[in-house]
C-alpha cells in the first residue's frame, strides 16, 4: 500500500495493487473504512456503506460537472460525461430513463436471446476451427458490441471501430490519466459524434419509409419532439450506451472464465449441474466485479463512522471491495457458484442500478452455458493479461486451448 496515514491511495495505486486487489480492499474494510485521500475524497470500502450510499439519491449526487471539470477540462470528454444519464440527477436522469426502458424489459430481452444464442453458436464454430483463442477479442468482445449494436440500430459492418473508442472512453475514467489518454480520449468522443451525426442523418432518410425500432431512431423521435432532447444529449447517451453495455459484458465473460480456470473445482460442479449456471453468473459478478469503483457528491452534511463528510464531499464507492466484505459475505475469499443469498452491488444500488443488468446476465449465461457444452476440456494456453486498471477489471487478453 502507499501514501496517505493509513496507506491506500487511489492516486497512486501500485502494480502489484492492479493484479490483485482484494487482500488491499480487506485492510482498508479492516482499518479505516472511510479511507481520506489526498485530495479530501473518501473512499468507502464497507458493503453496508456503500449499499445505502448508492441507495440514497438524494443525500448523494451521481452530477460530476464539478468533479470532472479538473481532470478534463472543458473538451469532449467533459461533454461526454456530464451529459450521460449516469453522471446525471433527477429530472433528467429520470427523463432518459423512461425513454430507455422499454428496450430492457423482459419481453424485448427475450426477442434478443435467439440473435445472442445465433451469435455464439457462430463465435464458437470459429473458435473449434481454430482450437486456440484469446477468449477476450475472439469471443467475449464480440457478443455484447453486436448485441448493442442491434439495439442501437448500427450496422453489422461499421462496429469495429466502436469497440475502441468506447474502451479509450472508458479509460478515462481512471483515478489516473495521462495526457495522452487525455488526448485520445477526446478524439473518441468527436470521432464516434462524427459517426453518429452521418447515422442519423441516413436514419432520418429513412425514418418516413418504415418504422425503425432501434434505440438510436426512438431518442430521436424524441429529439424532434417539443422539448425533446437536444443533439448532444441524444447523441451522448447512445454512446455511454455503447460503451456502458461493451466493456463491461465484455469483462464479464472474460473474467467469468478467468475464476472457473482459477477454481476447476467450479468448473467441474458447473459442468455437472448447469442448473447453477444463475447463480455462477452472480458469483462471478461478485467476485470479480467489472465496475469496481463508483463514485457520489454529497450533497448535505452527512456523518458517517462518526466522521463528519459536509456538503460537497466526494466519495468513491467501493463496488469491488464491498463485494468482498466478509461482513456481508462468509469466506468472500472462496469462488463458490452456489452462494446463496448473494446480494453484490456489482450492478449498483438506487436509481442508477445498471438498465443493462438482464441484458448483461443473459449473455453470460448464455456465453458459459454454450462454451461448457461445445468444449469437453478449456485450458489456459498463456497468462491471463490485465491492464493497470482500477475502476474497471479489465481482460486484455486470455489465452484458450479448446478441444470437443
Ligand atoms: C456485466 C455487465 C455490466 C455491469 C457490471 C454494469 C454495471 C453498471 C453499474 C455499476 C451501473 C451504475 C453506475 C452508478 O450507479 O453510478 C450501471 C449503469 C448503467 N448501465 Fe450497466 N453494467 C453492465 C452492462 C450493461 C449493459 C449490457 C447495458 C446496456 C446495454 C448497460 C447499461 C447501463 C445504463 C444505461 C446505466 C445507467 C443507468 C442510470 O444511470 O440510470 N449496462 N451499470
Amino acid at each position: 500500500m502507499t501514501a496517505n496515514s493509513r496507506g491506500f491511495e487511489l492516486a497512486n495505486l501500485s502494480p502489484e495493487f492492479y493484479q490483485a486487489p482484494y487482500g488491499v480492499y480487506r485492510e482498508v474494510r479492516d482499518n479505516t473504512p472511510l479511507s481520506q485521500q489526498s485530495d479530501g475524497s473518501f473512499f468507502i470500502s464497507r458493503y453496508e456503506d456503500a449499499a445505502s450510499i448508492l441507495k440514497d439519491h438524494q443525500s448523494y449526487s451521481s452530477d460530476k460537472k464539478i468533479d470532472f471539470k479538473p481532470k478534463f477540462g472543458d473538451g469532449p470528454l467533459y461533454e461526454h460525461h456530464t451529459t450521460s444519464l449516469v453522471f446525471n440527477d433527477p429530472p433528467y436522469h429520470t427523463r432518459v430513463r423512461r425513454l430507455l426502458a422499454p428496450f430492457f424489459t423482459p419481453r424485448t430481452l427475450k426477442a434478443l436471446e435467439v440473435n445472442v444464442a445465433d451469435m455464439i453458436d457462430t463465435l464458437l464454430d470459429q473458435a473449434e476451427d481454430a482450437g486456440t483463442i484469446d477468449l477476450v477479442n475472439d469471443f467475449a468482445n464480440a457478443i455484447p458490441l453486436n448485441l448493442i449494436g442491434d439495439m442501437l440500430g448500427i450496422p453489422g459492418d461499421e462496429r469495429e471501430p466502436l469497440r475502441n473508442w468506447a474502451n479509450v472512453i472508458l479509460g478515462g475514467l481512471e483515478p489516473r490519466l495521462t495526457p495522452e489518454q487525455l488526448a485520445t480520449g477526446n478524439a473518441s468522443v468527436e470521432a464516434f459524434k462524427d459517426y453518429l451525426r452521418d447515422l442519423i442523418a441516413w436514419k432520418r432518410s429513412r425514418l418516413s419509409a418504415r418504422a425503425e425500432t432501434d434505440i438510436l431512431s426512438a431518442l430521436l423521435a424524441d429529439h424532434d419532439s417539443p422539448d425533446g432532447l437536444s443533439e448532444l444529449e441524444l447523441m451522448h447517451n447512445c454512446i455511454f450506451l455503447l460503451n456502458a453495455g461493451h466493456d463491461t459484458t465484455t469483462t464479464l465473460i472474460s473474467n467469468g472464465m478467468d475464476l472457473l480456470l482459477r477454481f476447476p473445482d467450479q468448473m467441474a460442479l458447473l459442468r455437472n449441474d448447469p442448473a447453477l449456471m444463475k447463480t455462477a453468473v452472480e458469483e462471478m459478478l461478485r467476485y470479480e466485479s467489472p465496475l469496481q469503483i463508483g463514485n457520489r457528491r454529497a450533497t448535505v452534511d452527512v456523518t458517517l463512522h462518526d466522521q463528519l463528510l459536509p456538503a460537497g464531499t466526494f466519495l468513491h464507492i467501493g463496488i469491488a471491495a464491498a463485494n468482498h466484505d466478509e461482513r456481508q459475505f462468509p469466506e468472500p475469499e472462496a469462488f463458490d457458484i452456489t452462494r446463496t443469498p448473494n446480494r453484490h452491488l456489482a450492478f449498483g444500488n438506487g436509481i442508477h442500478i445498471c438498465a443493462g443488468n438482464s441484458l448483461a446476465r443473459m449473455e453470460a449465461s448464455l456465453a458459459f452455458s454454450k462454451l461448457l457444452a461445445r468444449f469437453a476440456r478449456i485450458e489456459q494456453a498463456g497468462p491471463t493479461l490485465r491492464p493497470d486498471r482500477a475502476r474497471f477489471r479489465v481482460i486484455s487478453k486470455l489465452p484458450l486451448s479448446l478441444a470437443a
